[in-house]
């Protein structure tokens, strides 16, 4: 799921291991958004702007 906390958009995603793991929601290349859908099912995230994929 995606949520914000004051001006920073934060990415919740729960691993393999079941443990749930808080990021930055913005792509380490340039920081964009990496993932815009309020909640969903993904093993990894690909950045729209470079196509850079990072694992949940
Ligand atoms: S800004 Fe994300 S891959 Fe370049």
């Amino acid at each position: 799921m995606t949520r914000w906390i004051a001006h920073d958009p934060i990415l919740i995603t729960k691993t393999k291991s079941g443990e749930i793991k808080a990021f930055l929601n913005s792509c380490t290349h340039r920081g964009t958004l990496l993932c815009s859908a309020d909640s969903g099912k993904q093993k990894a995230f690909t950045c729209p702007y470079h196509g850079w994929t990072f694992s949940n």
